[in-house]
């Protein structure tokens, strides 16, 4: 069973919304050819699926998935005018699309979920045969702050850890996403690099590494007696003032990682059935 994570509707759809394919998902990009059709799974407001309709053109479509409703909503008014995207409230394990697709991609969403290959089993079973996958998701263990942020968030982040593996999550995903995709049945597995780098003087420094008191920003932590809420408060506070004045470098480890799901050829049908 998955964890239920309260996501503040506002603040959360504001950081799906300042993402997009380029920057976000830079590495997808040479996987798009016009005509394709692409799932993208926890989809969020749609700011990435968005980029990708844009390159699979008119004769492509994208649908996005996502099991919050609110980001759905909001995905839905902000991208009425793309014509080829479909945003669909909906979970992936329920999710029975009348047609299969030629991609499926996920970013940052398997990072979520306690039972990832049976995640990709299911998109498996959604992907047409010779479809490929992508999925684009982190090594939390491995974030790198230059220099290092206050003690207040460093136990934040360690405790944000420690609960999120306590609910079955694994925090370094990117490292074994190429042995979930092998176990879930998809061949020719490649691995791309594909760090967030945040450097002070960069656009949208600040909002970028401030993710972290964003994400101090909910309470769900407390609530579960993980921490107690004046720590909690002290991390934002600290942190807050710290990326105002110390802060130089961020770095998120993330991974792309693709597979194919193999056609299985005439020959090999045959082979599979000795009685024939
Ligand atoms: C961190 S967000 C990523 C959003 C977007 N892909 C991005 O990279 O900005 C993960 C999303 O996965 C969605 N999600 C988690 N489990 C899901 C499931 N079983 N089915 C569909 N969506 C799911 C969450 O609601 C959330 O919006």
């Amino acid at each position: 069973m998955n964890k239920e994570i309260k996501r503040d509707g506002q603040t959360v759809s504001k950081i799906f919304d300042n993402r997009s394919l380029e920057k976000d998902y830079r590495t997808l990009v040479p996987l798009l050819k016009p005509g394709l059709k692409v799932l993208d799974v926890g989809c969020g407001t749609g700011a990435i699926s968005k980029g990708i309709a844009k390159q699979v053109g008119p004769k492509g479509s994208v649908t996005g998935i996502d099991n919050t409703e609110t980001f759905i909503i909001s995905g839905k008014e902000t991208y009425q005018e793309v014509s080829n995207l479909e945003l669909i409230h909906a979970d992936l394990f329920q999710f029975e699309p009348r047609e299969k697709f030629d991609l499926i991609v996920s970013a940052r969403t398997l990072q979520w979920l306690s039972n990832p290959k049976e995640a990709l089993i299911k998109m498996k079973s959604l992907l047409k045969p010779g479809g490929q996958i992508s999925i684009l998701d982190y090594n939390h263990e491995a974030i790198e702050w230059v220099p290092s942020p206050p003690e207040s968030m460093q136990l934040f982040y360690a405790t944000f850890l420690r609960w999120r593996s306590d609910a079955g999550m694994n925090n370094q995903i990117a490292e074994d996403l190429p042995d979930y995709l092998k176990e879930a049945g998809f061949d020719s597995i490649e691995v791309l690099n594909s760090d967030e780098v945040y450097k002070k003087g960069d656009e949208n420094f600040l909002s970028k590494i401030g993710i972290w008191s964003k994400v101090a920003g909910s309470t769900q932590m407390v609530e579960e007696g993980y921490l107690e809420d004046k720590n909690r408060l002290k991390a934002i506070e600290e942190y807050n003032q710290w990326i105002e004045t110390d802060a130089e470098m961020m770095v998120m480890k993330l991974k792309e990682v693709r597979g194919i799901f193999k056609k299985i050829e005439n020959n090999d049908i045959r082979s599979r059935m000795p009685f024939c």
